[in-house]
């Protein structure tokens, strides 16, 4: 990179002042059982990363947001300038560098901006990355597979585990997708498990009375005992109505408005 001198580091941290931090969505400062470490690229500078930026803060905080080399420079300069972190000229030449290059904006999607949208669900259009169940790979897949093409055709696919393994392997060779080669099991593992040929999830809105039962857990805003009273409603007779499903489960306005998104009666 460009020689970093105490001047541009002053000037960042001088810029600072009228420069307006990206937004970094609150549900997911905790980070929700991702593991930043395991998802930031393997490359020299990493272990400064880890090891100085969360002395403070998690990694999480750090790496929410993708940024340019020079935003780098400038939220550093601000740790340095206001924060008090204390990092050699080294340290933070080492870091920019790092970041510029494996957390710049991508390529491969804003994370945080998808992150958010995970947790928010949205006013009316399918969120297809709450259908894919939380766990550390999910991240993986949002960070990794939304680049080029939505999360639908992957959250309604029904493949094995070989062919996930094959899908997966055809979009790095054949488009060159930037998944690291560490990933690629831990990410066809979570695909065979939860889009697998058991997949229940293959078109939203899906029929209220003749989805598999194991999709309901599937829609993060129903609670265990929604799903419980919904069975067993079901198991009796069919729903003749979602107005129904709202009276018999006593929904809020809420989720109801989100339950007409993705379920319907036929
Ligand atoms: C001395 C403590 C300290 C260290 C070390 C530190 N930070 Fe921070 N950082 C903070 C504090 C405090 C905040 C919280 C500001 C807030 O949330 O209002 C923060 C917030 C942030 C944010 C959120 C954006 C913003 O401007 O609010 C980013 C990004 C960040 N730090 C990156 C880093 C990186 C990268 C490193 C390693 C080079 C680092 N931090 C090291 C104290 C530190
Ligand atoms: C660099 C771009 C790129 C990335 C990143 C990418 N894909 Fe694709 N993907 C494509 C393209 C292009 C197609 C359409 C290929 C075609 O139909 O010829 C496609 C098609 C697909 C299909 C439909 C075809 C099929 O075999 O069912 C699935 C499923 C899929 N991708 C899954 C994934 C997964 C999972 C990831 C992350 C691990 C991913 N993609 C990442 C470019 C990409």
């Amino acid at each position: 990179m460009r020689r970093l001198t105490w001047k541009r580091l002053l000037l960042a941290v001088g810029v600072i002042f009228l420069w307006n931090p990206l937004a970094v969505p609150a549900g997911y400062l905790a980070g929700q059982g991702i593991n930043w470490g395991q998802v930031l690229p393997a490359g020299d500078g990493k272990g400064y990363v880890e090891t100085l930026c969360t002395t403070c803060h998690s990694l999480g905080k750090a790496l929410l947001t993708r940024r340019t080399e020079d935003e780098w420079l400038a939220v550093i300069g601000k740790m340095v300038g206001e924060m008090g972190a204390q990092l050699s000229e080294w340290e933070i030449e080492k870091i920019v560098s790092y970041l510029g290059e494996h957390w710049s904006p991508p390529q491969t999607g804003d994370l945080a901006s998808q992150l958010q949208a995970l947790d928010e669900g949205d006013g009316g259009e399918v969120d297809w990355a709450m259908l894919l169940p939380k766990d550390d790979a999910k991240a993986f897949v949002v960070l990794y597979c939304t680049s080029c093409h939505g999360l639908e055709i992957i959250v309604r696919s029904r493949k094995s585990q070989d062919a996930w393994y094959t899908t997966v392997t055809w979009m790095i060779d054949e488009f060159s997708a930037p998944i690291p080669e560490r990933d690629i099991d831990p990410i066809v593992d979570y695909l065979s498990l939860h889009a697998g040929e058991n997949n229940p999830i293959t078109e939203v809105p899906m029929d209220l009375n003749l989805v598999p039962s194991h999709a309901f857990p599937r829609l993060g805003f129903l609670t265990e005992r929604d799903i419980d009273r919904l069975l067993s409603q079901r198991s009796q007779r069919k729903f003749q109505s979602m107005e129904e499903l709202r009276q018999e489960l006593n929904l809020d306005e809420e989720t109801i408005r989100l339950s007409r998104i993705y379920l319907q009666v036929r």
